[in-house]
């Protein structure tokens, strides 16, 4: 929706005043898929697909929260709004963050808030990153002006409080890779972000004469959240048996492919050993696919994706027959260079990076054959990449 129509419908709402205007990303996840939580190193990059904020401040402590494409509203209070967890149909995500920035010491003032979102739901595109970041940034925003505190917000102790967002209200145990490239992701570069020490680079995205294109299965994954933290608690116990052979590791990232293969035997639950083998193995290939991207070496780039899909697959089981029928047929068409899941799996989205002359076929053919076989469509974004929060 644009800006000038959303304000329309803010003033409707809420009456004339000021309007703030905030925005945040989604991400789509080049390479590096379900490590961020092991230590890893990923490779996400903003979207042009956002959520957009317009806020007002208010004198009492009422907080209003709505959404344009919504039809109810949230009204709550400050001092009330712990009281919603698990209650809510929509808005839990803000009310997280509002929650996590007060355990901060930010002071969260009452406001009216209205929020867009152009970043599928369910997609693993992020739209709940953007959603937290957005509201994150709009609330430090606030307090800070209200303490007469005059610095620049710092966007990754945002990235971070969204997280714990997810971790306490929701009750999803992710990583920091979804809320570090809504926060931190800049136009036409993916995020090189070690998530172990959050150290990170911007790495240019020099696509030439490609594009980025993402397939939404528009599977939403349901069962995404249990399955999820399922996987966490098998990198765990991974983690601790390879711990009694390698006493000096503290994450599945620092374990080498040469001594995953040594001791693997110390992980007796074979399902087990297939997740660790996936996470050494993603996290040697995120490290190749940065120097390949960096060397313009985008066909080199795209096998690394190959390879990560297909261990998310059969290793790591988080696909789903919508996204490994995308994957195989795509994988065959002329000009498709890499294509894989992206983000928690389960449904979603796949990414891929295509030749720009092959795109519109590849969105045809998958097209027709995705509906003949699941008997719905799936949708196409042709994506750019884009900036990360900040206040407009
Ligand atoms: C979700 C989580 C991230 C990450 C991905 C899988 O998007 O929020 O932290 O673990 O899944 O790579």
């Amino acid at each position: 929706m644009e800006l000038n129509e959303m304000k329309k419908i803010f003033t409707a709402l809420y009456g004339d005043g000021e309007m703030r205007v905030f925005a945040s990303p989604g991400r789509v996840n080049l390479i590096g898929e379900h490590i961020d939580y092991c230590g890893g190193c990923v490779m996400p990059a903003a979207l042009t697909m956002k959520t957009t904020l317009v806020a007002r401040k208010r004198n009492d402590d009422i907080i209003r929260l709505k959404a344009t494409d919504l039809d109810i509203m949230v009204e709550t209070t400050v001092s009330e709004m712990h009281n919603l967890k698990g209650k809510l149909r929509w808005g839990d995500y803000q009310i997280g963050v509002m929650l996590e920035l007060m355990k901060d010491g930010y002071d969260i003032c009452g406001c009216d808030l209205l929020y867009d979102d152009t970043v599928p739901h369910g997609g693993g595109l992020s739209s709940s990153a953007a959603i937290e970041v957005s509201t994150a940034l709009c609330f430090a925003t606030f307090s800070n002006e209200k303490k007469g505190i005059d610095k620049k917000i710092d966007m990754i102790e945002i990235a971070l409080i969204a997280q714990r967002a997810e971790h306490n209200f929701i009750g999803v145990k992710c990583g920091i890779m979804d809320q570090f490239a809504s926060a931190m992701g800049k136009k036409d570069h993916a995020v090189y972000l070690n998530c172990a020490t959050l150290e990170y680079e911007h790495i240019p995205l020099n696509l030439k004469d490609c594009s980025i294109v993402l397939t939404n299965t528009n599977v939403k994954h349901s069962l995404g959240s249990s399955k999820y933290n399922e996987r966490r608690a098998e990198c765990e116990e991974g983690l601790n048996a390879l711990k009694t052979v390698l006493p000096d590791i503290k994450e599945l990232a620092d374990v080498k492919i040469e001594q995953f293969e040594e001791h693997k035997d110390v992980i007796k639950n074979e399902t087990t050993r297939k997740r660790i083998k996936h996470v050494v193995y993603e996290c040697d290939r995120v490290k190749k696919s940065a120097e390949a991207m960096k060397n313009d070496d985008i066909a080199l780039f795209g096998q690394y994706m190959n390879a990560s899909h297909d261990s998310l697959q059969y290793d790591y089981e988080v696909t789903c027959p919508e996204l490994d029928f995308v994957v195989r047929m795509g994988r065959n068409m002329d000009g498709v260079l890499g294509i894989r899941m992206t983000g928690a799996g389960f449904g979603g989205c796949t990414v891929a990076i295509i030749k720009n002359y092959a795109v519109d076929k590849y969105i045809e053919r998958i097209g027709v054959l995705f509906e003949g076989r699941f008997g719905h469509k799936a949708s196409f974004y042709v994506t750019g990449t884009g900036d990360g929060g900040r206040e407009i």
